[in-house]
């Protein structure tokens, strides 16, 4: 079954065809990020206009490169949510006019369930029961996956996401935007001991996550040493900071799995392209006897084969959306 799929619900526009739910026959991205870059971060009015742009582009790049012609598509997957409400129209409505125009069922997708879903792309073994750690410039969530369409939220952010935290951070300290790679890349000749910033467990047992402190303890830090007009060193910083994202994600992502009692873990979201975060859970499964599934790192950022993948499991369990599916912007699991 071919599957079209349109994901446009933060400033990356993209078109993916899935073959069967995990066949990736192609997955066009277009990122804006430069687009953004000066101002900081995500300008939603930008992202609408360049996702208008760019949409019906990605959609025929993704056709050609998939050798298909579009009677042969049997199904059209969108993200309804969560994400920005202009950006998350443009995807729908041109999904919807699709499917419309090719008299074929539409199946809306829920952003976060798709950044799961990544970690079955070319992992045939992985099934559930099993406990994902959705970490991205969105999210922080961690869910208890028993079987496909059933899911149990263990834990999310009470604030920043941890992405965002490294935006934040990224930001403050000149290292531009997106946050995530530049900081990861200075970390790498960085001491994550130098600097012991603070860790937020919250209450006992709770699996909720908090960056907020952590990211102002960072900022606050390379602050006062400007002003002092001492040096600060952005690779001891950079890597005790991210040290410390890592361990709360690590520590609280294996009480889940306790919890849950579960064999399998998947890590997935933009967070989980950080390279010390994937050897560190992977280390950590190795240890407590998990198996743990990461995407590859193009799946893990935002993109379309995600949003076919999760849609082809909703399509098999008779799951179809009329035309008057809206965008749902604060769209939770
Ligand atoms: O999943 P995604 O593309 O978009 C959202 O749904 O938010 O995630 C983007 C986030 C950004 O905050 C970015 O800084 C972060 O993922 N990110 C990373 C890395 N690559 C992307 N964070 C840490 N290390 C990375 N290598
Ligand atoms: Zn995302």
């Amino acid at each position: 079954m071919y599957t079209l799929a349109v994901e446009t619900s933060c400033d990356d526009t993209s078109a993916a065809v899935v073959e069967n739910g995990t066949r990736v026959l192609s997955n066009i991205i277009s990122s804006q990020v430069k687009d953004h870059r000066r101002f900081g971060g995500v300008v939603p009015e930008i992202a609408s206009r360049k996702h208008l742009e760019n949409t019906p582009l990605v959609i025929k790049a993704a056709m050609e490169e998939a050798r298909l012609e579009f009677r042969e598509l049997e199904t059209i997957a969108v993200t309804y949510g969560p994400g920005l409400v202009g950006a998350l129209l443009v995807g729908l409505s041109t999904a919807k006019a699709m499917a419309y125009a090719l008299d074929i069922p539409l199946v809306g997708v829920n952003h976060i369930l798709g950044h799961l879903y990544a970690a079955f792309i070319d992992h045939d073994g992985l099934e559930p029961p099993l406990v994902a750690l959705v970490v991205s410039g969105g999210h922080t969530t961690l869910v208890h996956m028993q079987d496909h369409g059933q899911f149990r939220v263990l834990g999310r952010t009470r604030d920043d996401a941890a992405g965002e935290a490294f935006d934040k951070v990224a930001r403050a300290i000149g290292l531009g935007y997106p946050g995530g790679p530049p900081v990861e890349n200075m970390a790498r000749s960085g001491n994550p001991q130098a600097f012991s910033f603070p860790r937020s467990w919250l209450e006992e047992g709770s699996l909720d996550f908090s960056f907020s402190g952590l990211k102002t303890a960072v900022v606050n830090n390379y602050q006062r040493s400007l002003q002092k007009g001492e040096p600060v060193h952005i690779p001891d910083l950079t890597a005790s900071f991210q040290q410390a994202v890592v361990e709360v994600l690590m520590e609280k992502t294996f009480a889940a799995v306790r919890l849950a009692g579960a064999k399998r873990l998947v890590l997935a979201g933009g967070v989980a392209a950080n390279g010390c975060l994937r050897r560190c859970i992977a280390g950590r499964g190795l240890e407590e006897g998990v198996e743990v599934y990461v995407p590859e790192p193009v799946y893990c950022t935002d993109n379309a084969a995600m949003i076919g993948c999760a849609s082809y499991y909703q399509y098999c369990r008779g799951d179809r959306a009329t035309l008057s599916l809206n965008a749902v912007p604060g769209l939770t699991l």
